[in-house]
């Protein structure tokens, strides 16, 4: 299964697939293509490195959102991209891209979802001050981190995290879960029933 990756910046979920796919645990998922919508995403030579393909289509050089989610959709149809993983791809996707990877796209959001979408979730989580964050990989829906839930894992709350804190500890659980999630999607073991989304157990290795 050819994965499209979209990033905008570091790209250290992108990594963590990257990586996955190199040490064998992302099923068949093979990483072919990771997009950024901004040139200077660091992820981009982060991607080169590992030799996977990275190009930027910058959402800056078009006036119409519809027109810059066309050559998204044509740059990963080209390459035959199965499935799109959101990796910190910080625009919304509208119809044009949705449409055409209808299902098939996933994102991975920084927070025990439905709390705290948008914008800044760990800042969102320690401002309200909940004990438990975490993080959330979802497939994508027209709404802002709205989609059905595929995988969460909780991180806890420390009373002397910050943002940073906070968000480093999320982030090394993240890199842990999407690779789990994609991996489970590639083997087929992911199933959608409305809101309700079942994953079954890995088969043991032999
Ligand atoms: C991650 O926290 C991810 O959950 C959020 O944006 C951040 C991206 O980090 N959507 P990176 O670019 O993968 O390092």
């Amino acid at each position: 299964m050819r994965l499209g990756i979209l990033i905008s910046g570091a790209g250290s979920n992108m990594m963590a697939l990257v990586e996955a796919h190199a040490a064998g645990r992302l099923g068949g998922a093979v990483p072919r293509v990771v997009i950024a919508n901004r040139p200077d995403a660091p992820g981009l030579a982060r991607a080169r490195a590992a030799g996977v393909e990275a190009v930027c289509i910058d959402h800056a050089s078009f006036t119409e959102r519809a027109r810059f989610e066309q050559v998204l959709v044509d740059a990963l149809r080209a390459r035959s991209v199965e499935l799109v993983a959101l990796a910190g791809f910080m625009r919304v996707l509208g119809p044009a891209f949705l449409n055409a990877f209808e299902n098939r796209v996933v994102n991975i959001h920084p927070a025990l979802l439905p709390s705290f979408p948008g914008m800044h979730a760990q800042r969102q989580a320690l401002a309200h001050g909940v004990k438990v964050a975490g993080c959330t990989v979802h497939f994508v829906d027209a709404g802002v981190d709205t989609g059905p839930i595929i995988a969460q894992a909780a991180v806890e709350v420390r009373d002397d995290d910050d943002e940073a804190t906070l968000s480093q500890r999320i982030l090394a659980v993240e890199h842990k879960l999407y690779p789990e999630a994609i991996r489970a999607i590639a083997e087929g073991r992911v199933a959608r029933d409305g809101r309700r989304v079942r994953v079954s157990p890995a088969r043991p290795v032999r």
